[in-house]
């Protein structure tokens, strides 16, 4: 496992769509702005690389991958411009009744302890990829389709590192 290398080689596709679709559109800021989503992910993570300050490879990997994060929030982000909303952090609710929800910072799962930091991370690669998994065979446009394929690399890779991580011994 290198620890340096913190995205997939292949190259990012392009964001163009078939046409407007409402219900794409909302996956796609869901995507960007859920509970568990990429600003979640680039939030989490800069907390992260701030409280393992002390632990340079850890906090320098953090760091590195929030900007892979930040990649995918701009991807979804235009897909769900190109689809027909309006690109905010926020998400849309159905239910008790139809709003849309602002992105917050409140909820995400803070931790100090560097096992339970990774533990967390790495439980919020595993919700992204269930997530993308299942757009990929429900969504049928190909653009789409291409952006979350590409993603998917990323989240899978992030996944090993943090696995890697979790098992080398704490500095003292
Ligand atoms: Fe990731």
């Amino acid at each position: 496992m290198n620890l340096r290398e913190f995205h997939s080689d292949h190259p990012y596709p392009e964001t163009t769509v078939a046409g407007k679709n409402p219900a794409y559109a909302r996956a796609m800021l869901s995507n960007c702005a859920g509970r568990n989503s990429e600003m979640s992910a680039v939030a989490l993570y800069f907390y992260d690389h701030i409280i393992t300050e002390r632990d340079a490879l850890l906090s320098s990997a953090f760091r590195a991958i929030m900007k892979v994060e930040m990649v995918h929030l701009e991807l979804f982000e235009k897909l769900a411009l190109h689809l027909g909303a309006d690109p905010r952090l926020w998400e849309a609710q159905t239910v008790p009744q139809p709003r849309m929800n602002y992105w917050s910072p409140a909820r995400l799962p803070y931790a100090t302890n560097r096992k339970l930091i990774l533990q967390n991370a790495l439980a919020a690669e595993r919700a992204a990829i269930a997530i993308y998994e299942r757009q990929q065979k429900e969504i049928q446009d190909e653009g789409v389709v291409n952006v979350l394929r590409r993603v998917l690399l990323d989240e899978q890779l992030h996944v090993e590192l943090f696995r890697a991580l979790l098992e080398q011994p704490q500095p003292s």
